[in-house]
């Protein structure tokens, strides 16, 4: 049995590097990406508080031969399954290779509603061998939910996840 018992009341960094440990611990020897991603958008949940959805976006080739994001293993509501580079929040994280921090989903241009609920959203980039390969993407319910500690603390697992996905 696994048993990550975050501490609600750390600090966000030192909360940000026992998620971190964790899924070291848990990725750690395993090859197999949808597992690990699995495993990492249930770590994400358990370790970041006020969210209503957490997982990824994998990159792959559309009908066209562009490329696209595809739905992969998260927690929280059914979700869109296609994303074009460049569109939506995800789309421009990809496009960019940036981390992308909204404090107000509706403000932010051609930003795609999977649930009504999100009113903020940080995407970060799994970038390997230059490319991004996937996208982390978090939506709170609350305004404003992310500063610039979940977003450091987001890259720092998606540098140790981009050898591993
Ligand atoms: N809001 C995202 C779409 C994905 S869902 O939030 C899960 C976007 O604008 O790219």
């Amino acid at each position: 049995m696994y048993d990550f018992r975050p501490d609600l009341a750390l600090e966000p960094a030192e909360r940000y590097r026992q998620l971190c440990d964790a899924a070291d611990a848990l990725t750690s020897g395993e090859l197999d990406s949808v597992a690990n991603m699995a495993n990492i958008a249930a770590l994400i949940w358990e370790f970041v508080p006020d969210l209503n959805w957490a997982g990824f976006y994998r990159t792959c080739s559309g009908n066209d031969g562009t490329k696209e994001l595809v739905l992969g293993p998260f927690v929280g509501r059914p979700a869109c399954i296609r994303i074009a580079f460049g569109k939506g929040v995800c789309g421009t994280a990809a496009q960019t290779g940036q981390t992308q921090l909204v404090e107000d989903v509706h403000a932010f241009p051609g930003h795609i509603a999977c649930d009504a609920a999100s009113r903020s959203e940080l995407v970060v980039p799994v970038v390997r061998d230059g490319a991004t390969i996937a996208v982390i993407d978090l939506d709170s319910p609350n305004p404003a939910r992310f500063t610039s500690q979940d977003a450091e603390g987001m890259e720092a697992l998606a540098s140790l996840l981009a050898p591993r996905i």
